[in-house]
């Protein structure tokens, strides 16, 4: 269900990935939004070029589609050095760590997505690299076994992850530097959008771009991606620019409504008021209820929600807001009648 809604934080596809690569700013400069993160880093990077030494290890943390890897990309052309890109599950063995290891240049980037997910005993070989830029590794088997110790040149690992309770607290002590990426604001998503309609040569109207803005859960991926399926319209429509109401007729034919909720969140909330009486409600029951697993919707669905002040957390369970039931033209009242 969760692969097919335009509003989907994550990737779709190839094809998807291809339009990032182009949409991508290379520089801080570019980079719109986060300014509490870019600010901070820019002090750390002019400061590390002054010193000649490699940047502090830098944790990014925050939901899909916020920007992570292109920040990491962003802060190793500021630095000027190459940046070597895995993720945690891509890194096996402990041998796997140590070839990628071996090929950095001094002041390197070595970007691992999802380092929540590296296995623990990879996990336990970075410490000693981070730390004091060394591996310890066992050559050869049996009797001939011995330990080998093994000097790394400087280098910044930048890692990024979902969710920075699921790092371990060794491996999170280790990072220097630890930017929380935010939802971004609608002014700078009006942002992101006409500058990648710029890079797509489209036009597109002020109040178009700040309608997509609206409705994209403050996330630059859904913003552009919507973007592209209306500029789609556009062109079948014959239109040269994209203006409001080509925006509101494609969003409305793409399901997304006022607030870039889809008929997932609809099904979710409505779900959470039919049944339960708006909450509270445990996150396995509501799971249940609408066909997904728990972390599913606790990773891809509520996040945006919480966030918009549609559902709050409570000891007792999930609970609709009576922002929601405003949004969704239910009366609240009814909640207190039979609860
Ligand atoms: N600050 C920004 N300014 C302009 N475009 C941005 C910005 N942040 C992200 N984007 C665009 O949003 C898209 C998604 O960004 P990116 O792939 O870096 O997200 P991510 O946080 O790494 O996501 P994931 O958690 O899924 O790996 C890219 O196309 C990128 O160009
Ligand atoms: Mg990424």
């Amino acid at each position: 269900m969760a692969d097919d809604r335009v509003i989907s934080p994550e990737t779709a596809d190839a094809g998807e990935a291809g339009m990032e690569k182009s949409l991508r700013p290379q520089y801080l400069r570019q980079y719109i939004g986060q300014d509490k993160v870019k600010s901070e880093l820019q002090v750390y990077i002019t400061a590390a070029q002054k010193r000649e030494e490699s940047l502090d290890h830098v944790l990014l943390y925050g939901p899909p589609g916020l920007g992570k890897t292109t920040l990491a990309m962003v802060i190793a052309n500021e630095l000027q050095v190459n940046i070597r890109t895995t993720s945690g599950p891509a890194i096996e063995r402990p041998g796997d760590l140590v070839a990628i290891l071996n090929e950095l240049q001094p002041g390197d980037v070595l970007f691992i997505d999802e380092i929540h997910r590296l296995p623990k005993i990879v996990e336990e070989m970075l410490y000693s690299a981070m730390e004091d830029f060394f591996v310890d590794i066992v050559i050869g088997q049996g009797p001939t076994a011995h330990p080998v110790h093994f000097p790394l040149p400087p280098f910044t690992l930048i890692g990024a992850t979902t969710r920075a309770g699921l790092l371990s607290a060794p491996l999170r002590d280790r990072f220097g530097i630890v930017a929380h990426m935010a939802y971004y604001n609608e002014q700078d998503l009006t942002d992101i959008v006409e500058r990648s309609a710029a890079i797509f040569d489209t036009t597109i109207v002020t109040e178009g771009a700040h309608e997509i803005a609206r409705r994209s859960r403050g996330t630059p991926r859904v913003a552009n991606r919507l973007l592209k399926r209306i500029r789609d319209f556009a062109q079948v429509a014959d239109q040269s620019a994209i203006d409001l109401p080509i925006v509101e007729k494609a969003l409305q034919l793409l399901q997304v409504d006022g607030r870039g909720l889809d008929y997932v969140d609809q099904k979710l909330l409505r779900a959470m008021i039919d049944y339960y009486n708006g909450g509270p409600v445990g996150l396995s029951t509501i799971a249940a209820n609408v066909g997904e697993e728990t972390d599913t919707i606790e990773e891809m669905y509520e996040p945006y929600l919480l966030q918009i002040g549609f559902l709050k957390r409570t000891p007792r369970g999930r609970v609709v807001t009576p922002q929601a039931y405003a949004h969704l033209g239910i009366p609240f009242e009814q909640k207190s009648k039979t609860n």
